[in-house]
């Protein structure tokens, strides 16, 4: 058991989930960011002290493991990876904790210090991933983040964990409705400083979007639930006008739970994008998998219901799409629901049937047709009936990150 207040005793079940993302994502985000021969920096920015009582490792030492990893590809542009960890608290116990890793640097400070640091560096060219796991909200200053994305740094990817919940609660004290807002963090006594304004949780929100969430909540228009996913939709549409692909996942013990927090993820990348679905649909699979029925019930909505996944991706196919640009419309409508393999595996037990696809190569090195479905190796394009003409659609090469 947790001791009261104390984050670093024990590692939390749901802190599982969320680490297992950071965790997947980084070792291809490493492997295809490097190659496009920048210098890569992963900023951990509430690094904790490295490793919790219990011995499992904290963010800290997941990264410095990946940068090791990376640094040992064989490629020429890998050898300048490198983490930095800004902790304000626990400095000490994590430069313990992380001496002897390749590549990994520890900022004693303030969070907000650093990211202005960043911010007035004249040094671009390089590829940045944040991740942004603070105790609460009171942090997440949106600003930082459109200024990160302002600042032109040669790639962005950012991976925050918004406490939504907390957030609702510590909004409706400031608004007075005297709403009950549970939050996994309240014996932690986070965000209560006196600090808080509705000021703030504006400028935490991007916007002021929340209020009428909170007052519809108030109403009875919609449940707690309904509010958190209204909240959530409003930051996703705040980030989504600084970024080309957003996505967010509830991180939650179980399926009919109130999440824990949200795990938001923002990217310009498309590969970045589909890779953090697959990670995030896959970190939602482990909270089914502990269903006694494995069925869906707190996302059981009208969107879901009474469609199977080939009916989905039908109704985005009006047209032939190239098969990449099909799974980023399809993740942006339904998220982390489905993977990028579930669709892939849907096409083609529905090839020659329900969907057509053509392969430019058509055939492979042997001279054999080509059933791939790599769009980072070829163009596949995807229709509904038996055959697509190459005419009707814009051939474009596939890009890597
Ligand atoms: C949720 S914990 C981070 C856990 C860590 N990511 C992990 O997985 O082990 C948040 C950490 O941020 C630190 N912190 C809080 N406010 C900070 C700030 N303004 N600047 C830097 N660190 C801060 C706290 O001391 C704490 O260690």
């Amino acid at each position: 058991m947790a001791i009261k207040g104390d984050f670093f005793s024990v590692k939390r079940e749901w802190s599982k989930l969320k680490d297992q993302i950071l965790d997947h994502y980084l070792s291809p985000y490493l492997a295809k960011i490097t190659m496009n021969g920048y210098p890569t920096r992963i900023a951990d920015c509430f690094a904790g002290k490295g490793a919790f009582d219990d011995g499992s490792e904290g963010s800290p030492l997941i990264i410095a493991r990946r940068v090791e990893d990376a640094k040992s590809f064989p490629h020429p542009h890998n050898s300048d990876v490198k983490a930095v960890f800004i902790e304000n608290k626990y400095a000490a116990e994590l430069q313990g904790n992380i001496a002897q890793k390749p590549g990994c640097e520890v900022i004693p400070g303030e969070y907000e210090t650093c990211v202005k640091s960043f911010l007035t560096s004249p040094i671009r060219d390089r590829n940045y991933f944040f991740y942004v796991d603070p105790y609460g909200v009171k942090s997440l200053d949106f600003h930082y983040f459109s200024g990160l994305r302002d600042a032109n740094f040669q790639t962005l990817e950012l991976l925050i964990n918004l406490n939504t919940t907390g957030f609702l609660r510590e909004g409706s004290r400031l608004l007075k409705l005297d709403l009950q807002v549970p939050d996994w963090a309240d014996d932690l006594d986070y965000e209560k400083d006196g600090l808080n304004t509705t000021d703030r949780m504006n400028e935490i929100a991007g916007g002021d979007y929340w209020q009428e969430v909170l007052k519809s909540y108030k109403r009875d228009e919609i449940d707690f639930h309904e509010a958190e996913e209204a909240f959530i939709a409003g930051y996703l549409q705040r980030l989504d006008q600084l970024f080309a692909f957003t996505i967010s996942v509830p991180i939650m013990e179980r399926s009919h739970h109130m999440p824990k927090y949200r795990l938001v993820f923002a990217t310009n990348h498309h590969s970045g994008f589909i890779l953090m679905a697959t990670e995030m649909n896959k970190a939602w699979q482990s909270v089914l998998s502990n269903e006694p029925d494995g069925q869906l019930t707190l996302f059981d909505d009208a969107t879901l219901k009474g469609t199977s996944i080939q009916d989905r991706i039908m109704a985005e196919i009006a047209s032939p799409s190239e098969l990449r640009e099909l799974l980023i419309r399809l993740i942006r409508k339904y998220g982390f629901y489905h993977s990028p393999a579930d669709y892939k595996r849907a096409i083609k037990e529905g090839e020659g049937t329900l969907f057509s696809v053509t392969r430019e190569p058509a055939t492979t090195k042997t001279g054999r047709l080509s059933t791939s479905m790599d769009y980072e190796t070829s163009t596949v394009l995807v229709g509904t009936g038996p055959r697509i003409s190459k005419k009707s659609v814009n051939m474009k090469q596939p890009d890597l990150l």
